[in-house]
């Protein structure tokens, strides 16, 4: 596709765009597109989802069931697992899940299956556009090979670039429209094109020289996050040593207007991002006999918040076990105003209490059920808050009444400073 095609599909709204993986960052990405006029297809691998999306529901906090519903009712959103329909799309933005292995290696299969498939179905002029986190190279070396199998030329017969997510869901401030985006092609068109397609939704969009560079670009923002974290826990344990207030210590560092930017403490670190997109870089490095000392200490310390949570809690109630003790976890999802438990550290917590034989509870207003320790469990009531040993705030939701949580709770243990400013001898905090 030259750019005088490109402008005239974009012009007409011609232009077909295929979303891989309609989850937290296909469904946004692929709903902004929909409500400029572009004919959307969601490729899925969950038939619920594609049930759920044609019949204009969102499962994603961020978007509401009416930009579903209108979308599909434009006829501008579809869902399908027919991946045949590939053929027919003039732009592929793939957006499917990089985890982990069980050794914390990466997992590309998702990306690699999703490819084997694009270059069966690859049209003459499309564009591929690799969203999902990865190791630096995974778009030249992985993902072109894997598309040039089609028997079509990267940067001649398609175009092929790497863009970044950075998708902050529940910030009511920043969205997709108006965080500035990074794109890299595999050469200079595949750049520009993919650079010119986004400007569409996205208010800033900024290319960098290659697709190498945009994956990097990723990891350091999200080991930055990860190493800071980490610097900020390790913090929270120096003060509880020093009997100093964390809380009371960030907020005054705040105050500098230069050269401070204030991470906060918690139980541990969650999600998709910063726990996993760290260890992609480790190990790409390290297959160069290169050690990443940050990471593998960001990783250390921030894995162990969870037991240390649950340590100082026992310390502060002078007790050797939390055996019979009825406790309360509020909040299960990895962070606030949000629906995603992925990697959550109220799982790690409810777990350690299991193992402590307490009789463990949780409340989240966006979470109805979840399944823990191959059992399952269900949000209770939030109601009858003094028949709990200790009340446990594991992820500070702002919809959350915390007064309701001071005034009838018999123990409180604060680990995210929901409490904040508010002084009772009931409350422990982290
Ligand atoms: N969630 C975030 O905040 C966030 C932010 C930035 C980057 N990312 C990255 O974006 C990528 C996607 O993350 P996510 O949070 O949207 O994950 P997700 O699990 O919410 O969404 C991925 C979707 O892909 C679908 N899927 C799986 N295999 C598929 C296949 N073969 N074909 C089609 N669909 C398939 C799944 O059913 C799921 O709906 C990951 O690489 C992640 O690291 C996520």
């Amino acid at each position: 596709m030259d750019f005088q095609k490109l402008d005239l599909l974009i012009c007409q709204k011609k232009l077909k765009i295929g979303v891989i993986g309609f989850g937290y960052v296909g469904m946004p990405l692929g709903i902004e597109f929909a409500k400029k006029g572009f004919k959307v297809t969601a490729f899925e691998t969950d038939k619920e989802k594609i049930k759920k999306i044609n019949n204009g529901k969102s499962y994603i906090t961020d978007v509401k069931d009416s930009e579903i519903y209108n979308a599909v009712k434009k006829n501008l959103l579809k869902a399908t697992d027919d991946f045949s329909y590939l053929k027919e799309q003039d732009l592929i933005i793939i957006c499917v899940p990089t985890p982990l292995s069980k050794t914390k290696e990466p997992d590309i299969s998702y990306i690699i299956s999703v490819c084997e498939k694009i270059s069966k179905n690859l049209n003459r002029g499309a564009i591929i556009i690799l969203e999902s986190t990865t190791y630096p190279t995974t778009t030249s070396k992985i993902v072109k090979p894997i598309l040039e199998k089609s028997g079509l030329k990267a940067g001649k017969d398609f175009y092929l670039a790497f863009s970044p997510e950075r998708i902050d869901p529940g910030n009511k401030k920043f969205n997709i429209k108006n965080t500035p985006k990074i794109v890299g092609g595999i050469d200079e068109t595949s750049g520009k094109i993919a650079q010119k397609i986004y400007s569409l939704i996205i208010k800033k969009v900024f290319r960098v020289s290659n697709s190498d560079v945009a994956e990097m670009v990723k990891l350091l923002e999200n080991t930055f996050r990860a190493v800071n974290i980490a610097m900020i826990n390790e913090f929270a344990l120096i003060c509880d040593k020093l009997g100093i207030d964390i809380w009371e210590v960030i907020d005054a560092a705040k105050t500098k207007p230069f050269g401070f930017m204030p991470f906060y403490p918690g139980p541990g670190i969650g999600g998709h991002c910063i726990p996993l997109d760290p260890m992609y870089l480790r190990w790409k490095m390290k297959k160069m006999n290169f050690k990443t000392k940050f990471i593998e200490l960001a990783d250390e310390i921030n894995s162990k918040m969870p037991e240390y949570a649950i340590k100082k809690l026992k310390k502060r109630l002078k007790l050797k076990s939390l055996k019979g003790l009825k406790i309360l976890v509020v909040g299960i999802t990895y962070k606030p105003d949000i629906n995603d438990t992925r990697q959550s550290p109220s799982i790690d917590i409810i777990t350690i209490l299991y193992k402590e034989h307490a009789k463990v509870f949780y409340y989240d207003p966006y979470v109805k059920e979840i399944e823990i320790c191959g059992g399952k469990m269900k949000s209770i009531d939030f109601k009858n808050l003094s028949s709990y040993d200790c009340v446990i705030i594991a992820t500070a939701h702002s919809k959350i009444n915390y007064k309701k949580i001071l005034k009838e709770s018999r123990k409180i243990f604060d680990t995210k400073n929901a409490l904040k400013g508010l002084k009772s001898e009931k409350i422990i905090t982290l």
